[in-house]
Formats: structure tokens, C-alpha cells, sequence
């Protein structure tokens, strides 16, 4: 008998998907385990990929504003699909782990923007955020949005290898850099807590 599909390790042959990506209800925001789950989740994800960037004391989120995402049907989050599973009915039977989230806002009729992209630093580098990004993308299309944002918060005096590899994966997904936006303006509570001088750049995409 052959080995089941391998999920994690690589792309399954049949192109199963990896992830379980679902805008979770909106009762769940009343769940307090399952949003601490996510904001813990979320702070330890960017703790760790915008180190160096953040004075300590910095943290992503809330359980406040998780369960806000959530009530309003903002917040998709990610879990493990079934490594053995084969078709779409088994997978939806097994949720597995919470690996990660992303938010989804639709600004106007047209426009998307994205943020809170996180998972969890175990399974980054496999192409599980390429399965999240493609979420967005369709679901961003599924609403008749043609174009999708994102912001990026880079520092201006040294490298940071994330931020530099992610402007690249935006790059090669299509998005185009638009604007550079004032993050102290657009975040005031937050500036005091960068540790050095940052550009905020605005990327985005046109979906079709
Ligand atoms: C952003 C994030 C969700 C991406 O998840 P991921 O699992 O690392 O993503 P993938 O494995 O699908 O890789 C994404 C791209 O980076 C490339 N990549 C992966 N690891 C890499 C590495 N070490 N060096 C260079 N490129 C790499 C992949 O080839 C892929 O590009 P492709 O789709 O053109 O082939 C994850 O890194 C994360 O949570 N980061 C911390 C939070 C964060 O920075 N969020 C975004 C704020 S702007």
C-alpha cells in the first residue's frame, strides 16, 4: 500500500490542500479559548518575524480585536488539514491545528486589504502562506473586489530578512508597490514603540 500524501513536507501530488482556511462564526468571537488561541498565536508570529523592529511591550493584537474580526467575519484562520485525507468531505471532517490567520477587509466595492498574515513559525517556509495568500485572493474575487492592499513596515537602516524576502513573494505574486504611507500618522499609539526609523510601503494588486 502506498504511504499516505505527504502535507506538510511539500506539496501533496494531488494538490490536496495543506490547510483548512474558514472565516470562522461569529459566536465563536464569544469562544474566550478559542480567540486567545488566535491572539497568542498572532503576537508570537510577529514577535518573532519583526524582531529587532519593536521595543518591548510591542504587541500585534488583542483578544478584544480578534473577537471584533471575528464578529465581523474578518478573521480567517488556518488549521492543518488531515495528512491522510483525500477528498474535501474528510478534510472538513478533521480540523485540525490552529497554524494561522489572515484578516480580510473590503474597504469599498472594489478594494481588499489584507493584514495579520501569520503562521506559526513551525510550518513557514513549506508554501502554506502561498494556500493562504490564494484564499485571500479568491475570496477577495468571490466578494467582486479587482483589487487587494497590503501594508509592509520596513526598517530603513539595516536588512531584515523577512521583510526583504516578503517584499520580493508580493513582488512575484503580482503586487506592485503604490504608495509610501506615514505609519506614525496611521498608528500613533504604536509609533513610540519602534526601536529605529521604519518606511511604511503600500503594495497592490489588481485581481483581475
Ligand atoms: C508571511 C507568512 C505567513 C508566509 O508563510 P510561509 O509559510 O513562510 O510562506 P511560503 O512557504 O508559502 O513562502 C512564501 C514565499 O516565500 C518563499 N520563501 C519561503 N522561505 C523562504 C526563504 N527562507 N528565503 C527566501 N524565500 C523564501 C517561497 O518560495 C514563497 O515564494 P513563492 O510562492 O514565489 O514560491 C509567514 O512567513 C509569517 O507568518 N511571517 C511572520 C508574520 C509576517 O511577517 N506577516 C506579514 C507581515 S507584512
Amino acid at each position: 500500500m502506498s504511504p499516505p500524501a505527504p502535507v506538510i513536507d511539500g506539496e501533496t501530488p494531488s494538490g490536496t490542500p495543506r490547510l483548512l482556511i474558514e472565516f470562522p462564526p461569529a459566536a465563536s468571537a464569544d469562544n474566550a479559548a478559542d480567540v486567545s488561541a488566535i491572539t497568542e498565536l498572532v503576537n508570537r508570529v510577529f514577535i518573532e518575524g519583526e524582531a529587532g523592529i519593536w521595543n518591548n511591550g510591542y504587541v500585534r493584537t488583542s483578544d478584544a480585536e480578534v473577537a471584533d474580526l471575528i464578529r465581523k467575519g474578518q478573521l480567517a484562520v488556518a488549521r492543518l488539514a488531515s495528512p491522510a485525507a483525500t477528498s474535501a468531505k474528510e478534510l472538513l471532517g478533521r480540523k485540525g491545528r490552529l497554524v494561522g490567520c489572515v484578516c480580510v477587509k473590503q474597504n469599498s466595492g472594489s478594494m481588499c486589504t489584507l493584514s495579520m498574515l501569520a503562521l506559526d513559525k513551525t510550518y513557514q517556509g513549506l508554501g502554506l502562506g502561498r494556500e493562504m495568500f490564494q484564499f485571500v485572493e479568491d475570496y477577495c474575487l468571490s466578494l467582486g473586489c479587482t483589487t487587494l492592499g497590503l501594508d509592509i513596515l520596513v526598517p530603513t537602516t539595516y536588512d531584515h530578512p523577512l521583510k526583504t524576502r516578503m517584499q520580493a513573494w508580493y513582488k512575484r505574486r503580482g503586487f506592485r508597490e503604490t504608495r509610501l504611507a506615514d505609519f506614525a500618522e496611521e498608528y500613533p499609539a504604536l509609533a513610540p514603540l519602534l526601536r529605529g526609523p521604519v518606511v511604511y510601503r503600500v503594495f497592490e494588486k489588481k485581481l483581475r
